[in-house]
């Protein structure tokens, strides 16, 4: 069983590793990106809002702006309006979401354009879907945030959003607005520097979904070897518990002990060691200089495997 996570772990350290390096050949030729992003030139979300906008017709952006002049100079500086004059998927600019604008456009009759605020969640997300079926958007379909009733516009402001990916609050504190239990993880003594702003939630997870627990892996284990690889081996003396998950010892977000520790190191060892030197907490031990309050880790350093010593004692 253990051998099996292990590989397991090992295999998405590869497959990381070469994702990494498909992510930066993709930064480092934008037109290539660009030029796979296009799709056939259909105004794809057309099908999703028509429905609301009768039988108008696109009029283009030009003619929005004579009504609604700041929104699209707003518009314009954000990553959507950017993309806008270049990419054939955003070629109608405000109709590609709002739906054909030409019976509204007449005399600003509400009832005859679309305003993806007013839509039920899911009818939203089907907007977005028809030019986001990205990786990333892949698992949204089972994620508990779309199970929930989350939408797409709790955490994406289109007009007023921050940044290239326009969130409501950034990748953090946009979550801290429901999830308050691990706000407060995150400021206990040992915690991943998230408050820190060296990493973010979405670090860690995909919003959009995962085979587990949103995370940005398939489980755990391989969540944690994409930035600790050194504690994953492989050793010639494997720790079982490690190969079986970190989370046999460490929580994610945060911890009152040391290292984001489950328990204090001497009741997590003992955990599982129960007889550990002669059942070192009724105090009879085998070592002459061991202390019923000695780290156990001061002697098996090595604790998450070895090369040389089969008691990682190093
Ligand atoms: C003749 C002026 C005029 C033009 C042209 C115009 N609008 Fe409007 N629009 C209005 C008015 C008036 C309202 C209602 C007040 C408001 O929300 O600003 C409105 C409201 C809206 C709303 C909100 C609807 C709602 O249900 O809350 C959207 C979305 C919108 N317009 C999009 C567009 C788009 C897209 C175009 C171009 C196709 C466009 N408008 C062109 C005048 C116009
Ligand atoms: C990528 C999709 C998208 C594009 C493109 C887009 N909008 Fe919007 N628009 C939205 C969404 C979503 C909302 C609902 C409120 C929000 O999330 O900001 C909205 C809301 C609005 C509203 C209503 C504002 C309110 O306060 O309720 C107006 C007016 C509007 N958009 C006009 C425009 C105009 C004009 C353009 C083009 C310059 C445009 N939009 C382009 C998605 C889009
Ligand atoms: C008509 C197609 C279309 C629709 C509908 C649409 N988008 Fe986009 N969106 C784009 C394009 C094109 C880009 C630019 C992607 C690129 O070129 O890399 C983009 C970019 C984005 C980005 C930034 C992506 C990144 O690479 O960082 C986010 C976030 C986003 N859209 C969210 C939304 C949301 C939320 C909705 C629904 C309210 C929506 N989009 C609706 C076409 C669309
Ligand atoms: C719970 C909050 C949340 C919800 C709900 C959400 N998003 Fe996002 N989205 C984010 C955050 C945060 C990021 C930035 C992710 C990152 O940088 O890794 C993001 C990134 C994106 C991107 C860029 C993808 C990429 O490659 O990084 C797109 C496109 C996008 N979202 C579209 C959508 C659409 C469409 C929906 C609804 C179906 C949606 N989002 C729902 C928070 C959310
Ligand atoms: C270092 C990676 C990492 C970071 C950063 C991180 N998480 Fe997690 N999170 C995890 C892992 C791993 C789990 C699964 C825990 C398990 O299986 O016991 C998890 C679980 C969760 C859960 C499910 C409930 C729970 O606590 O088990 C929520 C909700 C959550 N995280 C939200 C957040 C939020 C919000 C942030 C940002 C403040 C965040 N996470 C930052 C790794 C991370
Ligand atoms: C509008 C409230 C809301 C926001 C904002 C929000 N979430 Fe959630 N999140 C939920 C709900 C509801 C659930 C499902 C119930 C639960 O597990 O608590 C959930 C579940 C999760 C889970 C647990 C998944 C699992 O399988 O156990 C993670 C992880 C998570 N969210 C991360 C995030 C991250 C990261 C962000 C910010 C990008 C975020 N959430 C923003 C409401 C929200
Ligand atoms: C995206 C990268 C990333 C991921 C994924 C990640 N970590 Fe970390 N981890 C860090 C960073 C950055 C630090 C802080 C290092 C520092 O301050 O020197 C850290 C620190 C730690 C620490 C030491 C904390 C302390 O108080 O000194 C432990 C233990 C840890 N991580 C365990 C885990 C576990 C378990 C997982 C999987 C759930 C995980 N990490 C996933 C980046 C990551
Ligand atoms: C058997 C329990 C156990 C398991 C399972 C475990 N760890 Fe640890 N880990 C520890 C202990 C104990 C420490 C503190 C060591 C110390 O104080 O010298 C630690 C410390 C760490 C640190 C901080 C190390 C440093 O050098 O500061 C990181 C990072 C870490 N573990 C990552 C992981 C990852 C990733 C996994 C899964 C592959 C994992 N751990 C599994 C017990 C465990
Ligand atoms: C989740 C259970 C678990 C936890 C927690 C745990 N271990 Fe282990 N450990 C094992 C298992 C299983 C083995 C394999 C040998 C065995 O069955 O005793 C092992 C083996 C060892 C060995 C090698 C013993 C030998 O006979 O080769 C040492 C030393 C050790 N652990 C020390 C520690 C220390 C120190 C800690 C605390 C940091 C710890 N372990 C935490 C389950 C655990
Ligand atoms: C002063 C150094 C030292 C400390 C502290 C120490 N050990 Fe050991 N441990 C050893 C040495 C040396 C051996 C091999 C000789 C022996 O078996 O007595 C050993 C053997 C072991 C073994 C394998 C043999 C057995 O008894 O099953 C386990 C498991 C173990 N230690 C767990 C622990 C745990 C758990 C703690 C903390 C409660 C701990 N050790 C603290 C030095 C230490």
């Amino acid at each position: 069983m253990h051998t099996r996570s292990c590989s397991r772990i090992r295999r998405a350290g590869l497959v990381f590793a070469a994702m990494t390096a498909m992510l930066s050949f993709t930064f480092l030729t934008p037109a290539f990106a660009a030029d796979k992003e296009v799709i056939p030139s259909v105004s794809a979300p057309e099908a999703k809002v028509a429905a609301n906008n009768g039988d108008s017709k696109m009029v283009g952006q030009a003619a929005c702006a004579t009504c609604h002049a700041e929104k699209a100079e707003a518009f314009s500086k954000t990553f959507h309006g950017r993309k806008s004059l270049s990419n054939g998927k955003l070629a109608n600019a405000c109709e590609s979401c709002h739906g054909a604008g030409s019976g509204h456009a007449d005399a600003g009759d509400v009832a005859k354009i679309t305003n993806p605020k007013k839509l039920e969640p899911a009818a939203v997300a089907a907007l977005c879907l028809t030019c986001h079926k990205d990786k990333a958007l892949m698992m949204w379909k089972t994620s508990p945030h779309k199970t929930n009733g989350v939408s797409c516009l709790t955490c994406h402001s289109i007009h007023e959003g921050e940044g290239r990916q326009s969130l409501v609050k950034g990748k953090t504190d946009t979550c801290l607005e429901c999830h308050t239990s691990q706000k407060a993880d995150m400021r206990l003594p040992s915690h991943h520097p998230v408050a820190e702003g060296k990493m973010s939630c979405v670090s860690c997870h995909n919003p959009h979904g995962g085979i587990e627990g949103n995370l940005k892996a398939d489980s755990g284990e391989e969540l944690c070897a994409k930035c600790h690889s050194e504690k994953v081996g492989p050793f010639a003396f494997e720790h079982p518990p490690v190969a079986d998950g970190c989370m046999n010892c460490h929580k994610p977000h945060g911890s009152a002990n040391d290292k984001l520790l489950k328990q204090s190191p001497q009741t997590l060892c003992l955990s599982c060691h129960v007889r550990a030197h002669g059942n070192i907490t009724a105090g009879a031990t085998t070592l002459a200089n061991l202390e019923p309050r000695t780290r156990c880790t001061n002697c098996h350093r090595d604790i998450h495997g070895s090369n040389r010593d089969s008691l990682f004692a190093r």
